[in-house]
């Protein structure tokens, strides 16, 4: 997935507010379902940063949302401590709660505040930081960069997940409709990334090359490498359900962009009562790819 566009429920950020803690709060379930269904690429993601980083002692998870990551982090790295770091309280009780759950409670603590200030009330310097689709959601995203790289111990690594592919899960052509739906959608959320950014507090206009970025936050970069999510057809419930999500989102975040043959599509689409609906329909999948980039403090 190359961006995610949750926030556009309410166009909070198009209005000019800051990020709050309800917004993100609200998308605490999609979260939470979206990173349990991609754990398969999540742990490929791991395995290959274990080979690099392969004995972390202070792992920081900044903007981790509800927590499914930073515990597969705990999991992943069995001698580390994991901070998870985010904005909304809400979501980090909720990584709390999963982290005690599998018996991470220990070597888990979660930490509130806005991005990337809040790493100031850090004790340590972090051997591995991972940022996940969070550097989107602040204004300027060079100075929160280097800002990572400053709490980074020498010799520490940080992992950056931005850009990738965008998820696919239907056919170009679905027997309804107009063909090309998703490709559609796809544009239109480049149009929405861009005013979601325009709208952040000191937005920054930045070109995203991110290795370059990291160069200039002081860091030298190590590797950067793609992750696949491929469930084939027939798609699970559970890939249906995230498939339903994002096709409502993307259906009611501004409907006026769509045009009415491609909104009666994705109301058929989206009618559990219609065979053609993904909650029926045999030739739904999901394939997405992620990309990951990684650079080291020098020591
Ligand atoms: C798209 S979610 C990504 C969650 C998770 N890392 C993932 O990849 O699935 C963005 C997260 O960043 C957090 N966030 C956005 N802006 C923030 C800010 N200014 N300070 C702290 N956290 C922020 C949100 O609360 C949310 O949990």
């Amino acid at each position: 997935m190359a961006h995610d566009h949750h926030q556009h429920h309410g166009h909070h950020e198009a209005h000019g507010h800051t990020h709050t803690d309800l917004d993100w709060a609200e998308q605490g379930p999609m979260l939470e379902a979206q990173a349990e269904l991609y754990t398969p690429a999540y742990e490929q993601a791991l395995a290959w940063l274990a080979e690099e980083v392969p004995a972390p002692k202070l792992i920081v998870d900044a903007g981790s949302g509800p927590g499914v990551v930073a515990c597969l982090f705990a999991q992943a790295f069995p001698q580390a401590h994991v901070v998870a770091v985010d904005g909304a309280g809400p979501l980090l009780e909720r990584a709390r709660e999963r982290a005690e759950q599998q018996g991470l409670g220990d070597r888990f603590s979660i930490l509130t505040g806005e991005l990337p200030d809040v790493l100031g009330k850090l004790d340590r310097p972090v051997d591995l930081l991972w940022a996940s689709r969070s550097l989107h959601h602040l204004g300027d995203q060079q100075a929160a960069l280097t800002a990572f790289g400053e709490h980074l111990a020498p010799g520490g690594t940080l992992a950056l997940l931005e850009g990738g592919l965008p998820a696919r899960f239907l056919p170009r052509y679905i027997g309804i409709g107009r063909p090309g739906l998703q490709s559609r959608l796809t544009a239109l959320e480049e149009e929405w990334f861009a005013r979601m950014r325009a709208g952040l507090p000191g937005a920054v206009p930045e070109t995203e090359d991110w290795p370059a970025l990291l160069t200039a936050a002081g860091l030298r970069p190590t590797r950067t490498r793609s992750f696949l999510l491929d469930l084939p057809a027939p798609a699970t419930d559970q890939a249906r359900a995230h498939v339903a999500t994002t096709l409502t989102r993307l259906r009611d975040a501004a409907p006026d962009d769509l045009t009415p043959e491609d909104r009666t599509t994705l109301d058929r689409l989206l009618d559990p009562t219609d065979p053609a609906s993904v909650h029926h329909r045999p030739d739904v999948f999901l394939l997405d790819a992620y990309t990951i980039h990684t650079a080291v403090r020098p020591a």
